[in-house]
């Protein structure tokens, strides 16, 4: 018996080959078909659970077959977040070498806890990092740690924020009624009251209201509670919004609290000269959270917080262990497991880097302006058609929009009606996928733009079917 086929669980070089290449070409083929497929894949748990449901076989059967079983019945049933019209919540839509970056790190094995376990990658994470502060416009000192999304990302954030603090009693969190939930669940995770999370309300552009703001805080002082960090919206979901980051900045400056920055979803917009304009302020935040799998095109999983001084990550995370004391190098040689929550880590840095490596920031600046251009475009598409209801200014990639003929003087609950049935058309037409949100309690159509695949042909093809659909929906209704 090989060596690499001890107790069963080995696999003979050519066979692992094989088995390579034949997902390989699945995967190729798959991408390379993405035009003419669904956006979306779905079925119902009852099929499912026919078809893979089941204890655990007590032999094996061939790797070939079970790959087959899996290309057949499991990975199809799903969205396809990287289809060129895939406009719902926030797509993504991975590079290539991004992807066979996290086939290279599972095949080496690569744990990213520490500098003793994986130098190669924990150095391409401060590259990362570095490449990050830069973009936020961090002087030196800022640092940060790739996370698996935004929700770790924040509750990171909150819990350097209440360590920095001190561990206050009765802390109080901010944020806008338009803020993520998940910076909801990460206030209650860092030891936030439920009833200390207060969602301040947002204006007509869905910024946050800054008196409403102002008096909240100085309310809760007065109570004897502890306003603890701000959380702003740089690119809030549901409408692209961003909060006034300078202004928030001033504030929690004089109020001597800590100000988050939520960029899950519109971060990287940071490349670009215009995104970068405008978002001006964000370095004035002590953290920001931001999400290359989202608008930087990495596979999943990928999110990092940067802090405007790193050493309140290892302030409130680092725990020396035991077992782990040869892991020690000193200051020079970080263990990215001292600045987050994870032990064992994905090498998140490696996928980012080889991405960046091979098409250059070039092509990833003209990706991520792609979107900004065509939410712009559709902009002007909705606000010409007179079939159609822009429901807030485009800001970055997201357009809100809704069928309201205005003549027809719909009330608001028939337009929801009409809409909602658009979007179920728009559904099982299978031409596009895209999703809704609610906007202050109205029901708004949503295109989110940010897949580097997506074309002007794409989107207006979308809202050509809306338009189409819409019509038909209201003359039915
Ligand atoms: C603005 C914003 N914040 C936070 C999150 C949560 O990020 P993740 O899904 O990576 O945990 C999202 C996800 O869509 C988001 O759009």
């Amino acid at each position: 018996m090989a060596k690499n086929q001890s107790n069963g669980l080995g696999m003979t070089p050519e066979a692992m080959r094989q088995l390579a290449a034949k997902v390989t070409d699945v995967l190729v083929d798959r991408i390379d078909g993405l035009d003419g497929a669904n956006a979306w894949d779905g079925e119902f748990r009852e099929v499912l659970e026919t078809q893979l449901g089941g204890p655990p076989p007590e032999d094996g059967r061939p790797a070939d077959d079970v790959v087959d079983q899996v290309v057949r019945e499991v990975l199809p049933n799903a969205a396809r977040l990287d289809h060129p019209r895939f406009f719902g919540f926030v797509p993504s839509s991975p590079t290539w070498p991004g992807i066979l970056a996290d086939y290279l790190a599972s095949g080496f094995n690569i744990n990213s806890c520490t500098w003793l376990v994986s130098s190669g990658t924990s150095q391409l994470e401060l590259v990362v990092v570095d490449w990050l502060r830069d973009w936020i416009g961090y002087r030196d000192g800022a640092g940060g740690l790739l996370t698996s999304g935004g929700s770790a990302a924040s509750v990171e954030a909150l819990v350097s924020a209440r360590e920095a603090a001190n561990h206050p009693d009765q802390p109080v969190v901010y944020m806008s009624d338009q803020s993520h939930s998940a910076l909801k669940r990460a206030a209650y995770i860092a030891g936030v009251r439920r009833e200390h999370i207060r969602l301040v309300q947002s204006d007509r552009f869905f910024r946050i209201d800054m008196e409403a703001l102002r008096s909240q805080v100085s309310e809760d002082r007065a109570k004897g509670l502890y306003p603890l960090a701000v959380c702003a919206n740089a690119g809030s979901s549901s409408t692209g919004s961003i909060d006034p980051l300078k202004e928030i900045g001033e504030f929690c400056a004089e109020e001597g609290m800590w100000f988050h920055v939520d960029a899950a979803y519109g971060g990287f917009a940071l490349v670009t000269p215009e995104g970068k304009e405008r978002m001006d302020g964000i370095a004035s935040a002590d953290s920001v959270g931001l999400d290359a799998h989202k608008w930087f095109f990495q596979p999943y999983e990928v999110g990092a917080l940067m802090v405007k001084n790193a050493a309140h990550l290892e302030n409130a995370f680092a725990i020396g262990h035991d077992v782990l004391q040869d892991t020690v190098w000193g200051s020079n040689h970080p263990n990215f497991a001292d600045r987050g929550l994870q032990l064992s880590r994905a090498a998140r840095a490696l996928k980012v880097w080889m991405s960046v490596q091979t098409f250059g920031m070039t092509s990833f600046r003209e990706a991520v302006q792609n979107g900004l251009d065509l939410a712009r475009q559709a902009e002007e598409y909705v606000k010409s058609n007179p079939l159609l209801e822009l429901m807030t200014p485009v800001a970055l990639g997201i357009v809100c929009f809704r069928v309201n003929p205005g003549e027809g003087g719909y009330d608001e609950s028939t337009l929801e009606k009409i809409n909602s049935e658009v979007l179920t058309r728009v559904f099982w037409d299978e031409l596009a996928f895209f999703s809704s949100t609610s906007l202050k309690g109205v029901f708004s159509l949503r295109l989110c733009i940010i897949n580097h695949t997506s074309t002007w042909d794409d989107v207006r093809r979308t809202l050509d079917r809306v338009v189409e659909l819409g019509q038909e929906a209201l003359t039915e209704s």
